[in-house]
């Protein structure tokens, strides 16, 4: 989730586009670089970490120009480092991006060929050469950026200018957030309204396949293909604050809304639907590497811990490999049985938490194969493991784990195709009905996240309990465990999570008609097992919140409430089950106006024992 500036007018464009940079600060970055254009020159600056590495190189080498581009990285694709900094340049062409374009390593192959150099491992980089080649033979760079555009896969917000055209400035949206800021003959281009709004309020928002030529002090808004189009400015009248969160009241309702993009990112570029398999570009195991396992290990803490779970289902399921998941700390200092044939899978968002990448460390000391499911390129755990499979949340701000989460199930449903696929548990027809059920859920969890209104009146009903109860069976009870812990963790209530056929084992003796009860029962394998448990609940005077599948008449006639689901079936019910887990904490804790995106004695990263 990097962050893109653009400016031109008649003002030094140096300012504007650090001012905005450090506006799209909440997005994360590793690291940042600033085009500017003068006496048909591109001037590039480019440093690795924070914004002020940037700046305090700009004040001893600065540039000079009144239309520019700036760009904050949030590595995807090439570790963090200057080289692989926006912007990208390729003979005149200059870009910053935003976005995963899927196909670059074609490209890139082709461009090699007809002799073009690379020097970063990035994707980005692939679009300054690819326009460059195109202006070179028609001399013409808008054409050329209109060519090299619908050669393109995957998504893009893109700023791109040339030093021989010193007052042209273009930008390109498909997939990746974009807006366009109208001043008094000076426009704005950002990722974010944030990063523009001290100099705008009159704003538009492109549409993907869309792009605007700024030119001699005018805006021409046209399609990639070049239908020309009227656009009407809106008015933003949000303050900076709520301009950070996108306009939702705290990051973690933002975050929670980001989840179909976030899931759409882990997946892109990595799917080989034809062959049934997938493609996890860091994974570093070779088929014989992987048909090699004897026995997996999934080690976490907290909501990863969770997650972990929900992969020893998905992997002894379609991979017939046995599983362990274990609390890093418990692992760490147990004397666990790991060794040569073990293949231990770390997850951890933050790829900081002290536990985690010491339980890691312990594993590889003992011979342990090590591969890590994070969301933060080249943290400590990502760049000790032999292998990593990122997730593409971009930064969660939130201590509470949501969108992190569901992308570490989408990792863990990736990885369990390709290893199935390598070791034949999983046929070429199989790996493509799993990876077509993943291709859904982004669909899925929109039309899930309907829910919200529904969930914010049903915490009205429920703020007051004291405690709460979630059950769930099978790949969902990890879900159970997991909206217990949100709901912890923000509205400070007190919840459990439970195998629901635990129930008679002890949890049944706490039901009254002051404890609430989240009942996790999509159709599927475990479905009438978990509504039998449901019936005791309620013959006990339990009051049931249900998450079901729509149009499950039965349960809703049944149950207080019924939180209805676009699930027919098992397979990737967790991702989807989580939403409801995640509004219901979101809005209790809310109306509990506890501190929801910073909770009482919670980090974000518990990078000490
Ligand atoms: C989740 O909502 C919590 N913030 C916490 O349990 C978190 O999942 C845990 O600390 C692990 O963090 P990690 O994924 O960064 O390793």
């Amino acid at each position: 989730m990097c962050g893109i500036v653009g400016y031109t007018g008649r003002q030094d464009a140096t300012g504007i586009i650090i001012e905005g940079l450090r506006r799209l600060e909440y997005r994360g970055y590793d690291s940042a670089g600033i085009c500017t254009i003068s006496d048909n020159k591109a001037s590039i600056r480019r440093s690795e970490g924070k914004l002020a590495n940037l700046e305090r190189l700009l004040v001893t080498q600065p540039v000079t120009g009144s239309i520019g581009i700036g760009h904050t990285r949030w590595a995807t694709h090439g570790r963090p480092s200057e080289i692989n900094a926006h912007p990208h340049q390729a003979g005149s062409v200059v870009v910053v991006h935003n976005g995963i374009i899927e196909n670059y390593l074609q490209l890139r192959d082709q461009l090699q060929a007809a002799g073009h150099v690379f020097k970063s491992e990035t994707d980005t980089e692939v679009i300054s050469h690819l326009i460059e080649e195109r202006r070179k033979v028609s001399g013409d760079f808008e054409g050329a950026v209109r060519e090299a555009l619908q050669l393109l896969k995957g998504a893009y917000a893109l700023c791109i200018v040339c030093a021989d055209e010193p007052d042209l400035l273009i930008a390109a949206k498909l997939g990746s957030p974009m807006v366009v800021g109208l001043g008094d003959g000076e426009f704005f281009v950002a990722s974010d309204i944030p990063a523009i709004l001290s100099h705008t309020r009159s704003m538009i928002f492109i549409e993907d396949g869309e792009m605007v030529v700024f030119k001699g002090g005018k805006a021409q808004f046209s399609t990639v293909a070049g239908i020309p189009l009227q656009k009407t400015p809106r008015h933003i009248d949000w303050s900076a604050h709520m301009a950070e969160k996108g306009g939702y009241r705290h990051f973690m309702l933002k975050e929670i809304f980001e989840q179909p993009r976030a899931v759409r990112d882990t997946i892109a570029g990595r799917l080989r639907e034809e062959q049934g398999d997938v493609y996890l570009e860091n994974l570093s195991m070779t088929d014989a590497e992987l048909q090699g396992v004897s026995r997996i290990c999934i080690i976490a803490c907290g909501t990863s811990w969770h997650a972990a779970l929900v992969g020893k289902f998905l992997i002894e399921e379609h991979c017939r490999v046995p599983v362990e998941v274990d609390i890093a700390s418990e692992f760490r200092y147990r004397n666990p049985v790991v060794d040569k044939s073990t293949l231990v899978i770390l997850i951890s968002q933050s790829g900081e938490t002290a536990d985690t990448l010491a339980a890691m460390r312990e594993s590889r000391r003992r011979g342990g194969r090590c591969v890590a499911i994070c969301n933060v390129v080249d943290s400590s755990i990502a760049r000790e493991a032999d292998g990593v499979v990122y997730t593409h949340a971009g930064p969660e701000i939130g201590v509470a784990s949501t969108k992190a989460f569901v992308t570490q199930l989408v990792a863990l449903y990736l990885f369990t195709v390709r290893l199935g696929r390598s070791r034949g548990s999983i046929d070429c027809e199989q790996g493509r009905k799993l990876i077509a059920s993943l291709v859904r859920v982004p669909a899925l969890m929109e039309e899930t996240l309907k829910l919200n209104d529904q969930v914010e009146k049903v915490a009205r009903n429920y703020m007051a309990a004291r405690d709460f109860l979630y059950l769930g069976r099978g790949m969902n009870y990890p879900i159970a465990l997991e909206g217990a812990l949100k709901l912890k963790e923000i509205s400070y209530i007190h919840a459990e999570g439970y195998a629901a056929g635990e129930m008679k084992h002890g949890p049944i003796a706490l039901i009254d008609e002051h404890m609430p009860v989240v009942v996790l029962v999509p159709k599927g394998a475990n479905y009438e097992k978990v509504c039998s448990n449901m019936e005791e609940v309620i013959a006990r005077g339990g009051r049931v919140i249900a998450v079901c599948s729509e149009g499950d008449a039965e349960v809703r006639n049944k149950v207080e409430v019924a939180l209805e689901v676009p699930l027919d079936g098992e397979d990737v019910s967790p991702i989807i089950l989580s939403i409801p887990m995640q509004l219901l904490a979101y809005h209790i804790a809310v109306l509990k106006g506890t501190d929801v995106d910073q909770p009482r004695n919670l980090a974000k990263s518990v990078t000490v024992e």
